[in-house]
Order: C-alpha cells, then sequence, then structure tokens
C-alpha cells in the first residue's frame, strides 16, 4: 500500500501593513461600498517594503514545522505556489529552503495562478504517495501588491498580500487527499494576464511605460467563467472521492469575490456554515487564499480531526483545483506549538494597524499613487 499523505503542520502569514477601502478611495475613483457590496473585501495587507515572497513564506513555513514538530533537514521538498516570486530566477523555493535551513530539500515553483496552491498540494501528495518523499513543505504566497497598477481600480481593490502554508507527511494511517481534480483552459489567457516581461514581451522601457507589467484583468468574464468552473471542479473532486456534497464537513473555497463563494454555494445547496468566508480581512490573496483560510477556518474551531474539507480555486490560464482532504491532525496542536500563537488565527495582532494610524513615513512607502492622489 503507498502511504498517505496526510497534513501534519500549518501556518500562514499576513503582512502588519492594513489597506482599507478607505484608503482606496482616497487613492483612486472608487467607494468602500462599491468594494464591499461586489466583492465583500473591506481590508487587504500589504507587504512591507523589505518583505518579498521569500520572506512572506518562511514565517508560515515555521509556524507549520512547529506545528508538525519537524525540524526544517526533516524536510525533503520545498513547494511554493506563486505567480510573484522574488524573481524570474532564480525559483523561490530555492530561497525559501535556504533562509529555512532545509539542506536537505529540493525546491521548486509552481506557476497555476491562484489555483497553485491546489496543484502544489497534488504535486506533493504525489510526490509522498509515491513512496520517494516522506516530508513535503507545500506553500501558497503571493505578493501581489508589486503587480497591480495602483491606478486602475478595476484590479487594485481585488488583491492582498500573504502566505499559507501545510506540511505534507507520509502517514500509513488513513487520511489526507482522498480526491482531487485539476483542471486548465488556455483559451481563457487573456482574461488575468501580465502580458510583458516574459518570453512573448520581453521588457523594455516601452512596456514598463504602457503598464506591462501589472495585472490586466477582464472582470466580468472571469467572474462568469470562475462561478461556473469551481462548481465543475468542486463536483468533479467529489466524484473522484466517492463522495457527494452532504458528506463534506467544511469548505474552504479561493477568496476572490465573496459573491463568486456565494453563488458556488447556492449551485450546489451548500449551507453557509459549512463555507468559511475571510475575504473581509485579506482580498484576494491568489495562492495563499485557499491555505490562509484553510488556517484560519483551523484556528477558529470548524475543523475538526476526522472532518472531511474540500479546498478548491480558480484563477488565471484559466485554471482551477479542488481537493477533498480528511483532516487527521489535533487542531489544538497549532496552539502548543512554539511561536505559532502570533500569527495564526490572529493575524490582526496588536503591532497592526490601519493605514490610517500608521506613521507618516509608513505613508510614504505606499505605493505611489496614494501620494499623488
Ligand atoms: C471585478 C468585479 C468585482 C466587478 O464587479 P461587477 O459586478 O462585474 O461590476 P459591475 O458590472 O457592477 O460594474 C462595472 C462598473 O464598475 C466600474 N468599476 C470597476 N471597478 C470599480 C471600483 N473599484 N470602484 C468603482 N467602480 C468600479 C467599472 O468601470 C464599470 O463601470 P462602467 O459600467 O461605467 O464601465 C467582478 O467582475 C469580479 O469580481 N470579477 C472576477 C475577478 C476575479 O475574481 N479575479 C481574480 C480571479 S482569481
Amino acid at each position: 500500500m503507498p502511504p498517505n499523505a496526510v497534513i501534519t503542520g500549518w501556518g500562514m502569514y499576513a503582512p502588519q501593513r492594513i489597506l482599507t477601502n478607505q484608503d482606496l478611495a482616497r487613492m483612486v475613483d472608487t467607494s468602500d461600498e462599491w468594494i464591499v457590496t461586489r466583492t465583500g473585501i473591506r481590508e487587504r495587507r500589504i507587504a512591507a517594503d523589505d518583505e518579498t515572497t521569500t520572506t512572506l513564506s518562511v514565517y508560515a513555513a515555521r509556524d507549520a514545522l512547529a506545528v508538525a514538530g519537524l525540524d526544517p533537514t526533516e524536510l525533503d521538498l520545498v513547494i511554493v505556489g506563486t505567480c510573484s516570486p522574488d524573481y524570474p530566477l532564480p525559483a523561490t523555493g530555492v530561497l525559501v529552503a535556504r533562509d529555512l535551513g532545509a539542506t536537505r530539500a529540493a525546491g521548486f515553483d509552481l506557476q497555476a495562478a491562484c489555483s497553485g496552491f491546489l496543484f502544489a498540494l497534488a504535486t506533493g501528495s504525489s510526490f509522498i504517495r509515491s513512496g520517494m518523499y516522506r516530508n513535503v513543505l507545500v506553500l501558497g504566497v503571493e505578493v501581489l501588491s508589486r503587480f497591480l497598477d495602483w491606478h486602475d481600480r478595476g484590479t487594485c481593490v481585488l488583491f492582498g498580500d500573504g502566505a499559507g502554508a501545510v506540511i505534507l507527511s507520509a502517514s500509513d494511517q488513513p487520511g489526507g487527499l482522498l480526491g482531487l481534480e485539476l483542471f486548465s483552459d488556455g483559451t481563457g489567457a487573456e482574461g488575468i494576464i501580465v502580458p510583458a516581461g516574459g518570453s512573448a514581451c520581453p521588457a523594455s522601457p516601452q512596456t514598463s511605460a504602457e503598464g506591462g507589467h501589472f495585472i490586466h484583468m477582464s472582470g466580468a468574464d472571469v467572474y462568469r467563467y470562475a462561478t461556473r468552473q469551481l462548481a465543475e471542479s468542486t463536483l468533479a473532486a467529489l466524484r473522484s472521492a466517492g463522495l457527494g456534497v452532504d458528506d463534506i464537513d467544511q469548505f474552504v473555497y479561493h477568496q476572490a469575490n465573496l459573491r463568486i463563494i456565494k453563488s458556488v454555494g447556492k449551485q450546489l445547496q451548500i449551507p453557509d456554515e459549512k463555507v468559511f468566508v475571510n475575504i473581509e480581512k485579506y482580498g484576494n490573496t491568489s495562492a495563499a487564499s485557499v491555505p490562509m483560510a484553510l488556517v484560519e477556518a483551523v484556528a477558529s474551531g470548524r475543523i475538526k480531526q476526522g472532518d472531511r474539507l474540500l479546498m478548491a480555486a480558480f484563477g488565471a490560464g484559466y485554471t482551477a483545483g479542488a481537493a477533498v482532504v480528511e483532516w487527521t491532525a489535533d487542531p489544538l496542536q497549532a496552539f502548543r506549538a512554539p511561536g505559532a500563537q502570533t500569527r495564526l488565527g490572529k493575524p490582526r495582532s496588536a503591532g497592526a494597524a490601519t493605514l490610517g494610524e500608521t506613521a507618516a513615513d509608513e505613508e510614504a512607502a505606499l505605493p505611489e499613487v496614494a501620494a499623488a492622489g
């Protein structure tokens, strides 16, 4: 029998700086009312100038390692699901392994946009089930604030920065990944795209002047596709697990838009109390959104040992991923683990402040449009 890949550790990190809808209304032509009614988002986190995808990853990963009771040297593999890496090369996964002291681990990045964590979870599970590795760190991490046009109200109000991590470990006990669906459809490539900076359109002064390195999105098209595809991917993952909607204890969806989550819940007749939502605090953190929601769902007591979860995400490509997971760990382990308390389920720590309350020098560090606007 191949080993099962069960989640033994989990952690998250949200940058301290909070950007509220009111702050955005001072930067672009928008309002708190528009953003809340169209998306459910009230605020999002923005990485500090000295924070990167690697540094966010390391915070989340350290907490996940502490919960699992693992030393970094016991990791065999580090997979970072991200579309906002520190650099086009080297891979963020390599830098994360270095900074963690995961000296035995191989590291790489996996790009499936907002579905990155689901694709990384599937990949990590496969390495464990094949017998090749015993402990895999799977991350979903983004610093998308560096890829946003802060003059474009159609995108800049939606996204935020953050990191989520799980440790997958080989186990002879039942549990872990029960069902999986990965999906991609490149006909939707233009729906969400950073058009420049790759081989198709290399970086140049012109691409920079034209905003080619920022996220461009056709919101209405993405919305339509996402509502349909998330429901279909959910059902496909359930079929692969031999389960139905009623067999799932908690649904942890990609937090892109509250209306999308509600629409999927309605299509599949999922009771509201089984759908975890934290979009109001973080916005769309892309690949980080599902693992951050998972960590907060566990910390809030909504996930218990033996529960079956469905995690699903949708993103640029288009891509979609859905996984049915049996949760085997003791949720309280997170609160016993050293160091984990600071960032786990209590992301709004004493040190956090809204933008309105930050010191002038911090405000100066905001994206330029804040000053312009
Ligand atoms: C972007 C999104 C929130 C827009 O909501 P919507 O209900 O489609 O928007 P509406 O059709 O009601 O309104 C569009 C209008 O609002 C305007 N608008 C866009 N952003 C705005 C903002 N931040 N504030 C105020 N008005 C805004 C548009 O310019 C447009 O105006 P127009 O009709 O004069 O051209 C929605 O389409 C969405 O969430 N799409 C999916 C995006 C997503 O999830 N992307 C990531 C996937 S991983």
